[in-house]
């Protein structure tokens, strides 16, 4: 495991205004596992990650990938993959279309963009208008835009959101391979039902501060599930 697939944050903090979205924020995140990122709505995960891609400038602190800031990495689409819930698609292009696109602009070839409609499971709706689309291909579309650069790190905000267990499902093979090859997955989810199943460490966040970093079986190895570790964390007020 290198160096060059960790995400560190140090010290980060944000303000917008008079709200604290994020305060004096540090964690590590390492590459072969798969790290939920937790926390309540309005925790502050969104606005963590959009700092860690170089999207919200942080009023302190620093987030970098493989000790780079993204603005300074060389080839940002080759070293992290990143799914925002915020994306659109042009609504009459294909699934297939809209990664050509993408992929002409990082420079990979048709032959990649077959590996990654099949890697993400869609060649049945590859070649379908993205405006049909249910909130599961959208999802997998995402993802498959984010693996075309083939990145060491992925960085995914609420993958699981809209999906049902069989896509949650899904998700969870999908994140457990790409852990499995050595990459780097942090994943945001405010459902701790469906993170716990799906992340081996764990970073919860309540009102931008870091609250617990460990692994999983350290919060739920007493037989509680991490809702319950969770509340018991943050004092029964999530
Ligand atoms: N651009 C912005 N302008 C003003 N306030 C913002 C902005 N972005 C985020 N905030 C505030 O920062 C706090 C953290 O928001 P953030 O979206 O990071 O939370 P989250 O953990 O992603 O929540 P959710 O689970 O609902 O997605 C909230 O109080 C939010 O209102
Ligand atoms: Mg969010």
């Amino acid at each position: 495991m290198t160096m060059s697939n960790q995400v560190m944050v140090r010290g980060l903090t944000r303000h917008f205004g008079q709200v604290a979205a994020v305060t004096d924020l540090s964690f590590t995140v390492e590459p072969g596992v798969v790290t939920g990122f937790l926390g309540p709505n309005g925790a502050g995960k969104t606005t963590t990650l959009r700092m860690l891609l170089g999207l919200v400038r942080p009023t302190s602190g620093t987030a970098t990938i493989g000790g780079r800031r993204y603005a300074d990495l060389t080839h940002p689409a080759r070293t992290v993959g990143a799914v925002l819930d915020a994306s659109s698609f042009h609504p009459g292009r294909s699934a297939r279309n809209h990664l050509r696109v993408y992929g002409d602009m990082i420079g990979c070839s048709e032959r990649r963009i077959d590996e990654v409609v099949d890697l993400l499971g869609m060649p049945e709706f590859a070649d379908r208008p993205v405006r049909g689309f249910s909130t599961g291909m959208r999802q997998r579309l995402n993802l498959a835009t984010a693996m075309l650069g083939d990145p060491p790190v992925l960085v995914l905000d609420e993958p699981g959101n809209g999906l049902d267990p069989e896509g949650i499902a899904w998700l969870r093979r999908f994140l457990r391979a790409m852990a499995d090859e050595g990459r780097t997955v942090l994943v945001s989810s405010h459902v701790l039902s469906e993170a716990e199943q799906m992340v081996d460490q764990v970073l919860v966040i309540r009102r931008g501060r870091l609250m617990s970093a460990g692994p999983l079986a350290g919060l739920t190895g007493d037989g509680s599930t991490l809702e319950q570790a969770f509340l018991r964390l943050t004092g029964g007020a999530a």
